[in-house]
Formats: structure tokens, sequence, C-alpha cells
């Protein structure tokens, strides 16, 4: 018998993996257990567990824009000068300079780093090094853009070792994009001081390394300034570099996709020619982008009123991490008399567990607790009404376990 051939001209086509943390929020969509606990993706809830509130600046700046926006038409590709100017001034500090910064206001944070990748692998390198571990969407997007990747390694027997990471980064050929995180290390919660970000800049400089810095996390991890310092440093000591930014988390505008891109250089004679590459890379993605999210987020920055309760909101938001941080670290010690002094002292969101496989599969299966492969909580996913549920199913799963 002759086998048959499909006719379908999708027969072949290739089934990718679910995206780790997108993956897992389908699972616990459809887990039935009314208890169930989901620490896996990056946002930050409520008190009482349900889904992020919207700022009220945020509600304030759209009734405001309700009242006052004239026109949807189309912004311009690179998006709206007013917003980048600002968004520039937020992240860059004194070192947004528009003769030598080319900003673009994009689709959230993961269509700055994709834009930016395309244009790092177009036009400048195909060699990347990432930290090990990573959010996992930085090597999808590198592998999509056929950039190759090798892993710095951060987090080493359960801590950041930066001789470690140092002496690998010292090795990297010149021209290695290097992706950084400036704060609250997604997964590991754990960041560079500012001495050692000063070792690091020099090193780049010294080695022709690519800085490439991913931001998503301004303001929720030691404030503002602080967790920019890492960026203005480099731009300080007069190096070139590229940086993501999103205000996802920040003005808990998840779903609005709104963020940026910058590309710092020296010389004022490339400016045009690497405007007309993002130009170009956007255009032919997205052709321009979305103007409401922009709209919002320039009157948080630029109206003093909402300004001012904006940064309150965040700060709230941040205390409430740094709370949670706490209150996990010594709830966990003093069951298991280990030191978890690593997750109270961690910046952001995030914190990385010492758990197997099994023992991760064993939280979401025996326990209803939802937490990556990687092994990462979202301490924004805590609150004081499912933190003892979790550190009862934690201990139960690390019961007897070497791994402490
Ligand atoms: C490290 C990191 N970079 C970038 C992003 C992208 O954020 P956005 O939702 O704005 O695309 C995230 C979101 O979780 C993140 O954790």
């Amino acid at each position: 018998m002759e086998q048959e051939v499909s006719r379908s001209i999708f027969a072949r086509v290739r089934e990718v993996p679910a995206d780790p943390i997108f993956g897992l929020n389908d699972l616990f969509r459809l887990d039935p257990r009314k208890d169930r606990i989901n620490l896996t993706y990056g946002v930050c809830l409520e008190e009482d567990g349900s889904a992020p509130k919207i700022f009220t600046a945020v509600k304030k700046a759209e009734e405001l824009l309700l009242k006052t926006e004239k026109t949807k038409t189309y912004l311009p590709i690179l998006g709206d000068e007013e917003y980048i100017r600002q968004t520039g001034k937020f992240v860059l500090g004194p070192y947004w300079k528009e003769e030598i910064v080319v900003g673009a206001q994009t689709v959230g944070g993961t269509a700055a780093l994709r834009i930016l990748s395309d244009f790092l692998k177009n036009e400048i390198s195909s060699e990347a090094a990432l930290s090990n571990y990573t959010w996992p969407n930085h090597p999808q997007i590198f592998d999509r853009v056929g950039i190759k990747r090798e892993a710095y390694p951060y987090w080493v027997d359960g801590k950041f070792d930066f001789d470690r990471f140092y002496r690998y980064l010292s090795k990297l050929s010149r021209k290695t994009i290097v992706q950084l995180q400036p704060t609250s290390h997604n997964p590991t919660g754990v960041d560079l001081t500012l001495e050692e970000w000063r070792e690091v800049a020099l090193l780049c400089d010294r080695n022709g390394l690519i800085p490439f810095f991913d931001s998503a996390y301004q303001g929720l991890g030691q404030g503002i300034e602080k967790d920019v310092a890492p960026i203005r440093l480099f731009l300080e000591n007069g190096l070139e570099c590229l940086i993501a930014h999103s205000y996802s988390k920040s003005m808990a505008v998840y779903a609005e996709r709104v963020g940026a891109l910058f590309v710092c250089m020296r010389d004022a004679k490339d400016r045009e020619r690497i405007s007309s590459n993002i130009a170009s890379l956007i255009r032919t993605q997205y052709s321009n982008p979305p103007k409401h999210s922009a709209s919002v987020a320039k009157l948080l920055l630029t109206h003093p009123d909402l300004n001012e309760l904006w940064k309150k909101e965040l700060e709230e938001m941040r205390l409430r991490i740094v709370t949670m941080r706490h209150t996990l670290a010594q709830k966990l010690g003093k069951r298991l008399h280990v030191d978890f002094s690593y997750i109270d002292k961690g910046c952001g969101l995030f914190s990385l567990l010492h758990l197997s496989k099994s023992q991760i599969i064993a939280l979401r299966e025996k326990h209803a607790v939802y937490i990556t492969e990687q092994g990462r909580i979202n301490l924004a996913a805590l609150n004081p009404t499912n933190i003892e549920a979790v550190v009862d199913a934690l201990c139960s799963v690390w019961q007897g376990s070497k791994a402490l």
C-alpha cells in the first residue's frame, strides 16, 4: 500500500514548545483546585491575591485623556517624541542627550529587546552572553534572530559569585553582546553592587564588549534612581550601550504594552544611520507603536500631581514586596532552621529556591503551588493570606532533602 501523502501545506510545520512561563499559567488556569497559588509569572498581585488593580494615577490620566484627546492618528514610526524624551530622562537622567542617543517607543520591553537584537544581529554582532539563569524569553529572542548565545555564570551553587562571573566575562571575545539587568535580576533577585558594576563597565570598555541592558523593573528594586544607577555609571564612563526599558510592571500597565529602547553612542555622526535602522525594523514589524499607553505614561511622567501619585503607588508596591521577602525568609528559617537571608536581601519580584525538578512538580501536583521550572518564585504574588500555605508546601517538599 502506498503511504498517503498529506496534501496540507502545513503538514510539516514544527511544533514549538510552550513558553516556559505562559505555558505554566495555562496549566494554572485549567487547574480546578480552588486553593491553587500562582507564583509563576511576574505581575504584582493585590494583597488579597486578585489581579493587579489599575493604578489610580493611570485611571486619572485616562480620564484626562478621555476629555482632551483629539485624534487617534498614527504616531511616527519611532513613537511619540515627548514620551521618548521623558522616558529618556527617566532612565538615563543627565545622560539623555538627543544628539548621541537614539530612542524609540516600543510595544513593551519585549519589543525593545527584539528590535535591538535584530539591529545587533544585522549590523554589529551575532554572539551574545546571557546570565545563567535568566528570563526565559532572553534566549528565545536571541535564537529567533540568529544570535549565537552562551551563558555566563551568575547563580552558582545557590549564590551569586562575582569572581566567577567576572573571570568568565573577561574571556569573552571582542564585540560579544553582554546582556545585563540593572536591577531586580530575573530570576535570582540578586544584583551587583555599584562597585562591582564599575568593574564590569571598565572590563566591557577595555575588552570591547557590547553592554545590552534589560531594564524591566525600575522603581521596584531599590527605588527609581538607584535601579538605573548601573546604566548611568556605564554612560558616565563613556561606554556605548543599548537599553530595553519596560513600564509594564512599574506602571502596572502590563497589557497596554508600553516600553522604549535606547541606543547610546559616543559619536553623533553615527546617529542617523542607527536611527534609520531602528525605524526600518519597527516599520516592518508593527509599523508604529500604540498611542494610548504612551499618552498615559507621558502624563504620569510629566503632570505634577499624577507624577507624585504614581511614584507613591509604585513605592507602596515596592515596599510590599520588601515585606514579603522578609516574612518568607523569616518563616522558612524558623521552620527549617536554615538561613534564608538571601531572600530577604534580594531585590525585586523574584527569588530562586533550591528545588529539584521533582520537588517543583510535587509543589504543583500535591500542593497546588505553581512556580517556574527554574525554581523561581514571584514574591509579589505572596500575601498575608497565602504565605502560610506556601511555607507549608515548601517545608513539605523539602522534608528530608539534602538540597538545603
Ligand atoms: C527581565 C524582563 N525583561 C523584559 C520583560 C518584558 O516586559 P514586557 O511585558 O514589557 O514586554 C520582562 C517581563 O516579564 C522581564 O522580566
